[in-house]
């Protein structure tokens, strides 16, 4: 095992660093960019090709303190109903870009709070994208879900549509914890909402657990996660939580004297880490545990496990298209990010145009960094060989110079480099240290 003082020499208790769901990472996407690109690269989609579709619903009718997504309390449905709308607006206005014989390989509900719609509303979103869009031989269609928004008839009509995975926040049982992140939800009513999901056909389901939370212990953590145990979730995600109150302004609510201390963060990570794979889940990945028959292990094992803005995935497509404020879309020449407020983002559609405003475009050394972060976020190692074949000589020579700054943790022989198991929680930190731009300004969230 690496020692806490390697760990500490390294910067892990102290450092702030992006999490890599992108290379480069979205804060770095210019300001109108996007506006530029969106035609061109909607017209570089190829015929017959697969492709990933996001929606995102940016509505909670709770707004739990610590979250840190890009989403807007609302008591009543209205608000709601006029932004599926818009979206609907926007999927068809993109659709007419696209070739006609596209086909749906995955298509992602995430926010927010899908669940919050009615019905009829998600039957109008399902049929506005379903009508357009013939589904892929591998097609999957999953969704985030709260439990304590999600009511019968809804997740009724979302397996009527093919649901066939579910993703559902939990992020920590104990009471305590839950009242000091304004979020409760007591193991019951999610056991029951797990329940009714495998009863309707779900056949993968994730569950959301933080580490890191305000009155947070190991003997806490450990009991939540003797609770998960039971709930048997096909995937685990396990993030430290991101306290970012400068970003997302409803963490201000959060005690931040009961917040524990990167060193227990650290025992927190490696505890439950031990924990699950005792239980014989596969870890993946920097954070994410599955059964090893699950479809996401068997990627990993295959090394055809990709990271993408919805985390890790076996989903296989070049093109990610986001409808929705703030959504994030990744073509083959870049990304792009659309207007982050909801009445921007409206008024663009309504205006008869889409939706862009931020956007990249990949340079040959992004192309380059960006698939060596991948592979560290994927899989702890990089191999030269695997990489874009004309800049194996750029890419022999960052990794030589990675490898000699953490000495002790990093192993490279001139193909493969590797982060030691014992030092994986530094994985975040060794990917900063391949990333080419100045991170001085900004503001990511904690290491560990
Ligand atoms: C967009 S939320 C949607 C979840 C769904 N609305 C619910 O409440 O169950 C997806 C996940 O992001 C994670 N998340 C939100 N805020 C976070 C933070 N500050 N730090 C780390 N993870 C966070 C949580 O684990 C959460 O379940
Ligand atoms: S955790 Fe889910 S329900 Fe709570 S504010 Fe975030 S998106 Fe909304």
């Amino acid at each position: 095992m690496v020692s806490d003082d390697t760990l500490e020499k390294y910067g892990l208790f102290s450092a702030k660093v992006p999490r890599y769901t992108s290379y480069p990472p979205a804060n770095l996407f210019v300001p109108d960019a996007g506006r530029r690109f969106q035609r061109d690269w909607l017209d570089l989609v190829e015929d017959g090709e697969s492709l990933s579709l996001y929606a995102h619903i940016p509505f909670c009718r709770r707004l739990c303190w610590f979250c840190a997504c890009r989403t807007q309390g609302t008591r009543t449905l209205r608000p709601v109903e006029s932004y599926v709308d818009v979206l609907i607006s926007e999927i068809r206005a993109i659709a007419g870009h696209l070739p006609n014989n596209v086909s749906l390989s995955r298509l992602h509900l995430g926010g927010g709070t899908p669940t919050l719609l009615s019905p009829d509303i998600m039957d109008r979103l399902l049929a506005s994208i379903y009508d357009r869009f013939e589904k892929a031989p591998d097609h999957e269609f999953s969704v985030e879900i709260d439990p304590t928004e999600a009511a019968p008839e809804l997740l009724a009509t979302l397996a009527r549509w093919g649901m066939n995975r579910a993703s559902i926040g939990v992020q920590d049982f104990e009471p305590q914890v839950q009242q000091a992140i304004g979020r409760e939800q007591s193991f019951e009513d999610t056991n029951r909402v797990v329940a009714e999901l495998r009863d309707l056909g779900v056949r993968s389901l994730n569950l959301d657990l933080l580490y890191g939370l305000p009155h947070q212990t190991l003997d806490s953590l450990s009991k939540t996660l003797d609770q998960v145990v039971r709930i048997a979730p096909d995937r685990l995600a396990l993030y430290g939580y991101a306290h970012v109150p400068k970003v997302s302004k409803r963490q201000v609510m959060i005690n931040e004297a009961a917040l524990p201390g990167p060193r227990i963060r650290h025992q927190m990570a490696g505890m439950a880490h031990d924990a699950l794979v005792d239980t014989g889940y596969l870890p993946l990945g920097i954070d994410h545990f599955a059964l090893p028959d699950d479809s996401l292990a068997r990627a990993s094992v295959g090394r055809t496990m990709r990271r993408n803005f919805q985390g890790y995935t076996d989903d296989p497509c070049e093109t990610l298209i986001g409808f929705g404020a703030s959504a994030i879309s990744q073509f083959r020449g870049g990304f792009l990010q659309n207007a982050v407020a909801t009445a921007a983002y409206a008024e663009r559609i309504e205006n008869g145009g889409l939706a862009a405003h931020k956007g990249l475009a990949l340079t040959e050394a992004d192309r380059l960094v960006g698939a060596m972060i991948h592979e560290l976020m994927c899989y702890g190692t990089v191999h030269v060989s695997a990489l874009p074949g004309h800049q194996a000589v750029q890419a022999h020579d960052i990794l030589q110079n990675v490898s000699g700054d953490f000495p002790e943790v990093v192993s490279f022989d001139g193909e493969r480099f590797a982060i030691d198991p014992g030092a994986k929680s530094l994985t975040r930190l060794i990917a900063a240290s391949l990333d080419s731009y100045d991170r001085t300004e900004m503001r990511h969230s904690a290491a560990i």
